[in-house]
């Protein structure tokens, strides 16, 4: 039988998750976690690049954690660590720098992303509002994956390039080097199709960019509150609706079982279901959902859980193998 293969994913701590994040992103990687053996971090370093409060820092890193955990992560079986607590990462991402070219960062979508941005404002300074943190991100980025020997990199496809990056990186050190220590490949593995993508309270896709998402562990009040506040038209209670075009219904689709859902289908076609009925329903289905994970959320977020204890044997483990890789490359440069 085949070993089982790495599996690997960082996360920014730079906010709460919302129901997408939930559906898209945390769900399926801890299905998926049952099958691999896998590594959860929290990118805490790349946050630095934009993250400038120490509270918000601190604050935002446990929440990432305790979403995890309150999700359902094991961490007997998966290792979740804080990405600043290995700091044989920082010291692989000096040595994988020289032998990086600069062309390749050059490259990098975000970085070009900023230099478009200025070029559009008319700002002669191409690189204005671009730290180093932000051009070496892709270098830390191939780090976090490659010292874990990682085959999997389960990610959105905006991060598509940074493990393409990665497997580069890994190739160019292996050219050079490959006589003492070779680095894994690695291989991004991204969400299939449209329609697993959550719609927000505005119909476009749920995401904090647009405003418009519903945070995962939003407290129950007021996430009633905000499900009443999703926009929907005048049609009259009596009235006959078209499911498909609501956006609560659309909701409901992704939190209720299929027989409710269609039951709540004839209803509205029929006429006679109300706007606010299906608001209702749709509440209670969420709820149900993340009410556990709620109370679990805010159990680990308390200052004396055991959250710590939890990241500091992550990190324990995590380090372990760190610590195996960076020796190797140690010998295989000369520096040793
Ligand atoms: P946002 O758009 O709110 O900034 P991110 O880009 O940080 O969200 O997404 C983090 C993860 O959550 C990604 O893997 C992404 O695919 C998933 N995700 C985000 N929004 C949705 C959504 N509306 N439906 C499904 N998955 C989503
Ligand atoms: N750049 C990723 C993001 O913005 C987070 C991240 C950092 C990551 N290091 C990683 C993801 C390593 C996967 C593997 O979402």
């Amino acid at each position: 039988m085949a070993a089982t293969k790495t599996y690997l994913t960082g996360v920014k701590p730079t906010g709460e998750p919302h129901l997408g994040n939930y559906l898209g992103a945390l769900k399926p990687a801890l299905e998926a976690a049952r099958e691999y053996d896998a590594y959860y971090f929290i990118a805490d370093y790349h946050a630095l690049t934009t993250v400038r409060d120490p509270e918000v820092m601190r604050h935002n890193v446990r929440s990432v954690a305790a979403t995890w955990l309150a999700c359902g992560l094991d961490p007997e079986r998966t290792v979740i660590y804080r990405q600043s607590d290995i700091p044989e990462t920082f010291e692989l991402t000096w040595i994988l720098s020289c032998v990086t070219a600069k062309g390749l960062m050059n490259r990098a979508h975000a970085y070009k992303a900023v230099r478009d941005r200025n070029a559009a404002a008319g700002n002669a300074d191409l690189d204005a509002g671009v730290n180093m943190g932000l051009f070496n991100y892709p270098i830390l980025m191939a780090v976090d994956i490659l010292i874990m020997e990682t085959d999997l990199v389960p990610v959105g496809r905006d991060q598509a390039q940074h493990v393409e990056y990665a497997a580069d990186i890994a190739g160019s050190f292996n050219h050079l080097f490959g006589d003492g220590y070779t680095f894994r490949i690695p291989q991004g593995v991204f969400p299939e199709g449209d329609a697993s993508v959550l719609p927000g309270i505005d119909g476009r896709k749920m995401s904090k960019s647009y405003d418009n998402h519903i945070p995962l562990f939003l407290p129950e009040n007021k996430l009633k509150k905000l499900i009443r506040r999703i926009p929907t038209d005048s049609t009259p209670v009596e009235a006959p609706k078209d499911p498909d075009s609501s956006v609560v219904f659309q909701l409901l689709t992704h939190f209720a079982d299929a027989d409710q859902v269609a039951a709540t289908r004839k209803r509205l076609e029929a006429g006679g279901m109300g706007w606010g009925e299906l608001k209702n329903e749709l509440f209670e289905a969420i709820n149900a959902e993340v009410a556990p994970m709620r109370e679990r959320y805010e159990q680990l977020m308390a200052p004396d859980s055991e959250l710590d204890d939890i990241l500091a044997e992550g990190a324990r483990r995590a380090r372990e193998r760190a610590r195996r890789v960076l020796a190797q490359v140690r010998a295989a440069i000369g520096i040793d």
